[in-house]
C-alpha cells in the first residue's frame, strides 16, 4: 500500500535539497518524490533528513569509566591509564563478569536512547571479552538487539581490540585467527571484522594477519586506524579493500590517496577527538582527497560517552569546522556507506524510508538549535517509531 510523508518544507535526501515536497513510500521504500493527493503523515513543512546511521560504536559492555575523567583531566594521558591496568582492559574485566541477560539489558536501553535521537541503523562492535566465550557472548547480545529492536543492526567482531591481560601476544593472535573468528563466522554472529592497530594495541603486521584471516573466511573489513599515531594500516587496508578506515587523526596523502582509490570510507569520530582531546584528522585534505567521508560516535566507555547523533553532528561543524551539509551527508548517506549499505541513509527512489522529520527552518539549525529537542517524528522503514 502507499503512503505519503506529505507537506516537507525542506527535504535533504542525502545527495541533494529539494523544497515543499512529497515523499510517496511504498513497502518502506521511496518509490517517488513530488506532490501527492495520498492521505500520509503532515510533515507540517518541517525539515526531514533520512535516518542517522552510526556506523561505529561499542554499545556493549558493563561499568564505566568516569574516573579515568578525572585523571585525565589530571594530566594523564589514556596510554599511561591503559598501561597501569585502566582503559580498556579495566572494561573488559568488568565485561567478562556480566552475564548475557545484564549486557543485554544494559545495551537495550542505550539502544532506546539512541533511536529517540534519531539513529535507525546502528553498527555495533565486540571487544571487551577477548576470549572465545566473552567475544561469542557480547556478539549473542548483539544479535539479540537486533531481533527485538526496530532499526537495522551491524555486529562487528573486534576481538583484535588489545591482547588481553595473562595472555602471551602470539597465543593470543592464533586464538583470535584459529578458534574466534572460524567460531563467529560459523554462528553467523557479525559481517564487519575490526582491529585496533596503534600503539598499546595491535601492530601494522599483526593487524594484517587478522585482517587476512578474516577475508578468507568472508568477514568484510574495518579498521581502527592512524588514531593516536600514524602506523600506515590504513593504506594496507584499503590495498585489501576494507569498506572503512575509522578515527585517522594522523592520516596521511598517501593513505587517502589508497583509499580513493579502492572506494574506502574514511569513519571520522569527532566525539572522541573532542571528549579524549587526542587531536583531529586533516578534515580538509580528507575532503579534498574525495574519498567518501562517515561521521559517527564511537560510542564507548573510554573515549566516547556520546551516543547522541545530534551532538556528533554538531561537533563534526564545530569542532572539526566541517560544512553542514557535508557533515549531514556524513551522518546518514556515508554512515551508510561505511558499513557498506547501498540502501539506507538516503531518501531518493529505491531507498529504505528510514527518515527524521525535525522542527527546523533549514540544515544549519540542526547544529544553531542543538540544545533543543527538535525531533518531531522518526520513520523506519516508512512506519513511524516515534512521535513527539
Ligand atoms: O574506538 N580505539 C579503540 N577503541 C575505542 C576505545 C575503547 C576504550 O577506551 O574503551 C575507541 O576509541
Ligand atoms: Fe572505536
Amino acid at each position: 500500500m502507499r503512503s505519503a510523508i506529505k507537506n516537507i518544507g525542506l527535504l535533504f535526501t542525502g545527495q541533494r535539497v529539494l523544497k515543499d515536497v512529497d515523499l510517496i513510500i511504498e513497502d518502506g521504500q521511496v518509490v517517488d518524490i513530488g506532490s501527492s493527493e495520498l492521505d500520509g503523515y503532515d510533515a507540517a513543512g518541517n525539515l526531514v533528513i533520512p535516518g542517522f546511521v552510526d556506523c561505529h560504536t561499542h554499545l556493549v559492555f558493563a561499568g564505566d569509566r568516569a574516573y579515568e575523567l578525572k585523571l585525565r583531566l589530571e594530566g594523564e594521558s589514556y596510554l599511561s591509564i591503559a598501561q597501569k591496568g585502566g582503559g580498556i582492559m579495566k572494561t573488559v574485566l568488568k565485561t567478562r563478569k556480566a552475564s548475557e541477560e545484564e549486557l543485554f539489558k544494559t545495551a537495550q536501553k542505550r539502544l532506546k536512547k539512541a533511536i529517540r535521537a534519531g539513529t535507525t541503523t546502528i553498527e555495533i562492535k565486540s571487544g571487551y571479552g577477548l576470549s572465545l566465550e566473552d567475544e561469542i557472548k557480547i556478539l549473542k547480545v548483539i544479535k539479540r538487539l537486533r531481533d527485538e529492536s526496530p532499526i537495522d543492526i551491524v555486529a562487528t567482531f573486534l576481538g583484535g581490540h588489545v591482547v588481553p591481560e595473562g595472555v602471551d601476544r602470539k597465543r593470543y593472535l592464533r586464538i583470535v585467527t584459529d578458534e574466534m573468528l572460524p567460531r563467529v563466522r560459523e554462528e553467523d554472529l557479525a559481517d564487519f571484522c575490526d582491529v585496533f592497530c596503534d600503539e598499546g594495541a595491535f601492530t601494522v603486521s599483526e593487524t594484517e594477519t587478522i585482517l587476512t584471516r578474516a577475508q578468507e573466511l568472508g568477514f568484510m573489513l574495518k579498521v581502527h586506524a592512524e588514531e593516536l599515531s600514524h602506523t600506515g594500516i590504513s593504506s594496507l587496508a584499503a590495498e585489501m579493500g576494507a569498506v572503512s578506515c575509522d578515527h585517522l587523526n594522523h592520516i596521511t596523502e598517501d593513505d587517502l590517496i589508497r583509499m580513493e582509490k579502492n572506494g574506502t570510507v574514511a569513519v571520522l569520530l569527532p566525539g572522541t577527538s573532542f571528549f579524549l582531546d587526542s587531536g583531529k584528522p586533516p578534515v580538509t585534505e580528507i575532503i579534498k582527497s574525495g574519498v567518501d567521508i562517515a561521521i559517527a560516535t564511537d560510542y564507548n566507555p573510554g573515549t566516547c560517552p556520546i551516543l547522541s547523533m545530534p551532538i556528533i553532528l554538531a561537533l563534526g561543524c564545530l569542532y572539526y569546522r566541517m560544512p553542514i551539509t557535508e557533515v549531514v551527508r556524513g551522518v546518514t548517506r556515508g554512515g551508510a556507506l561505511g558499513i557498506g549499505r547501498e540502501d539506507i541513509g538516503m531518501l531518493e527512489k529505491g531507498s529504505q524510508a528510514d527518515l527524521i522529520v525535525f522542527q527546523v527552518p533549514d540544515l544549519i539549525n540542526l547544529v544553531y538549535n542543538l540544545d533543543d529537542d527538535n525531533i518531531v517524528a522518526i520513520f523506519k522503514k516508512g512506519v513511524i517509531i516515534y512521535h513527539r
